[in-house]
This record gives structure tokens, C-alpha cells and sequence, in this order.
């Protein structure tokens, strides 16, 4: 991976999986990572194994649950409001064989729908 100093990134579901990965090599390559996690204390536990691993590493943690349109709202605005975010990586969800899609109840404040997959992401990105 190239140098990422200066470019800041927002990876989702960086708890675990692939956007554990993700993060720590974005983080190790110098880039700016905010983890975006429904577990806040996961998160923090993150953070500080990659501050500890990658000195100097500038990785934090912002607090969004992506089947709750409002908390998604919240983070997107949280987030614009602080700083310019250069990559947004969706990378949390879940692999449900069913991919149904929104039905009308679930695009209120609450979904729960596997159409989340689709919906929140698009919803973060268009946020800002
Ligand atoms: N691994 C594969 O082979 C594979 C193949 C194809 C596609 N994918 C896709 O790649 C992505 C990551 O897969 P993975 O295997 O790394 O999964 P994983 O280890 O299960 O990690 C999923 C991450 O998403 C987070 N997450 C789940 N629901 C969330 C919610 N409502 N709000 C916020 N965060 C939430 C989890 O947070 P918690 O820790 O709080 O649960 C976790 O950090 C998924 O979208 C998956 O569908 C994976």
C-alpha cells in the first residue's frame, strides 16, 4: 500500500474482519482512520492496539449503528461537521442469503431488513 499520510478514512465494522484489517493498514501506512463501530468500547480496544502497534498513528473512534438510520445521520453529520473525509470504506454488514429488499416500513427511523446493505451506506454518503 502507498503512503496514506494526509488522506482520512472512515471504515465501517472496523471491530473485526475485514475492516480490522483494513483499518490497521490503512493506520500503518499513515492514513487518518476513523472507526466507525456500533461497539464504541470494541472500538476504543481497536484503537489502542493500533496506536500501541503503529505510533503516531492517528486512529479514532466514532459511534454509528447502521441498522439505526438515525444513529447513521448522526455520525455522518458528526463527522462532517469535524473534518473533510477523503475515502468512506463500507465495509460493515452481515451475508443473508435472502436479499430482500427495503419494504416500506423500514425506511422510517428504524429498518431491519437486510436492505440495510443497501440503504445505510447510501444514506452516509449522500448525508454529507
Ligand atoms: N469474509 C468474507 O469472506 C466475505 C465475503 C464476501 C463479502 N463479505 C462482506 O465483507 C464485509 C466484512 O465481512 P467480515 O467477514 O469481515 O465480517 P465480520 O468479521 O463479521 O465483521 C463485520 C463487522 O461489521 C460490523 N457490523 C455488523 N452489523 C453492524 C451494524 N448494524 N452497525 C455497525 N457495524 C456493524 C461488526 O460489528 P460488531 O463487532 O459490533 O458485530 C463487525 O465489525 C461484510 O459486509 C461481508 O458481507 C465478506
Amino acid at each position: 500500500m502507498a503512503d496514506q499520510q494526509g488522506r482520512t478514512f472512515v471504515v465501517t465494522g472496523a471491530t473485526s474482519g475485514l475492516g480490522l484489517v483494513t483499518a490497521r493498514e490503512l493506520a500503518a501506512h499513515g492514513g487518518r482512520v476513523l472507526l466507525a463501530v456500533r461497539d464504541a468500547a470494541r472500538g476504543e480496544e481497536v484503537a489502542s492496539s493500533l496506536r500501541r502497534a503503529y505510533p503516531g498513528a492517528e486512529v479514532e473512534v466514532r459511534r454509528v449503528d447502521l441498522l439505526d438510520l438515525r444513529s447513521i445521520r448522526r455520525a455522518a453529520e458528526e463527522i462532517g461537521e469535524e473534518e473533510a473525509v477523503d475515502v468512506l470504506i463500507n465495509n460493515a454488514g452481515i451475508s443473508i442469503p435472502d436479499l430482500a429488499w427495503v419494504s416500506p416500513a423500514s425506511v422510517g427511523e428504524g429498518h431491519a431488513s437486510s436492505g440495510w446493505r443497501c440503504v445505510a451506506p447510501e444514506l452516509a454518503v449522500s448525508v454529507r
